[in-house]
Formats: C-alpha cells, structure tokens, sequence
C-alpha cells in the first residue's frame, strides 16, 4: 500500500470540506443496536460532525460519558458547535486515530463507528484497539463497507481514492476475519446492503460482536 501520511492528508483534505457540508457521511444506523444503558461510557471512532455522539448522550444520561475520537480536527469544531446546540455536556471530543487509541484497557461499555474504519490501512489493528478498550462485557456495533471482490492494485495504491470511503474498502470475508483475529469470538450482520460504488459491487454492513463471545 501507499504512504499513510498522504492517506491520512487526503482524508484530513476531503473531511476538512465535508465538515462545512450538510451531507449526511454514515453507512448505517448504530444506536438502534447498541441497547445504551443509564450511565455507560461509549466510545465513537470517527465520530465526524458528532450526530451519532449527541444521540448516544441523550440515551446514557448525565451519569454516563461519550467520546467521539476522529482524526480530522476541523470535523470535531463542528461535531463540539453541535454539541453545544443541543445541550449536552456528557461527550468528550479527541483528535486521534482508530488504529492506536489514546485510551487504557477496559475503558468502555461499547465502541461504535460508522463509516470509518474502510479507511484504515491495518483494519486488525483497529479491532485489536477495540476489543483492548472495551470491558469484558462490552460490545461493538459498526457499519462500514466492503466489497465482494478484491480491488484492483490501481484502486487500492490512490490514496484519493482511499480517502473517498472506496479504495480502503477489503472484501467481506478479510474483513470479518480482522474482527474474528482481534479476539471476537461471534460475530453478527445486523444488516446488509448491496449496492454499486464507481462500477464495483460493495456491501454496507452493520456488525455487532460482544468481548465474552
Ligand atoms: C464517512 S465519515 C463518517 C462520520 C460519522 N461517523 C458519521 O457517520 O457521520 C468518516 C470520518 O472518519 C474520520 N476518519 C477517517 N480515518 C480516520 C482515522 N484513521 N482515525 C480517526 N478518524 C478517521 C474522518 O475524519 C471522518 O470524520
């Protein structure tokens, strides 16, 4: 694969304009999977404008946290103005990236991610992040997208492409072994659609995977 420096500037590049857009960036619909209980403590990875984070902090109560991690500065101005507008003080904002956490083992009661983590070079490591933050009995729920066939070289080596949610994209058998490698023993499709991206077949998945098993 490419330089990762340029990746992450052009993913930086691309998500600096999206911040000032109102397009809507997810693949899928967390929350609804998640069960939030009074009191938890959520991460979001790649958490963007903080819409997901703003739900998630309304449904864990003035006693739970929520931390929306994401590796575009000026997406988390936003996501910390949107917050601000709906009231809710509960959520931390951080700057960071998916693939090495600034967080101690067993941190959290679920970590969820729309849309984000196509975009890492070494999606294992990302896993292995997750299921090292979480608490034993914690889980995750994610949409990302995938492929149903390898991408050509040409496609995986663009690193504009790898920012623009495409060239990152691994198939759905490597990518639900990254989740299995990580230590997640089952793991659920909660939904699946397929669709056309650029020509090539892609699936949006929602998975959910808990640390016991
Ligand atoms: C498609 S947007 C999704 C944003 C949000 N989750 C949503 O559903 O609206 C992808 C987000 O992931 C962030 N991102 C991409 N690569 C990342 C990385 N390696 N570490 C942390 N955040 C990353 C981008 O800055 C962007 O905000």
């Amino acid at each position: 694969m490419q330089d990762r420096t340029e990746v992450n500037s052009r993913i930086e590049l691309r998500y600096d304009k999206q911040s000032e857009l109102e397009s809507n960036l997810s693949c899928g619909n967390n929350l609804s999977f998640l069960e939030l209980r009074y009191g938890d403590k959520i991460l979001d990875l790649g958490c963007g404008k903080g819409l997901e984070s703003i739900e998630a902090a309304k449904l864990v109560g003035d006693s739970g946290t929520i931390v929306g991690l994401d590796i575009t500065p000026k997406m988390l101005r936003v996501a910390e103005e949107n917050a601000k507008k709906h009231n809710t003080t509960n959520i931390n904002f951080i700057v960071g990236g998916i693939e090495n956490l600034p967080f101690e083992n067993e941190s959290f009661n679920a970590v969820m991610s729309n849309c984000v983590i196509n975009h890492a070079q070494d999606k294992s490591r990302v896993y292995r992040e997750i299921y090292r933050v979480l608490k034993d009995e914690g889980k995750f729920v994610v949409s990302d997208a995938v492929t149903k066939s390898p991408l050509p070289e040409s496609i995986k080596n663009d690193p504009v492409q790898w920012a623009a949610c495409f060239g990152g994209a691994v198939t759905e058998e490597e990518y639900l072994n990254s989740i299995k490698n990580a230590g997640f023993k089952v793991v659920e499709i909660l939904k699946r659609r397929e669709y056309l991206k650029n020509g090539y077949a892609f699936i949006s998945l929602t998975i959910r995977a808990y640390k016991a098993g």
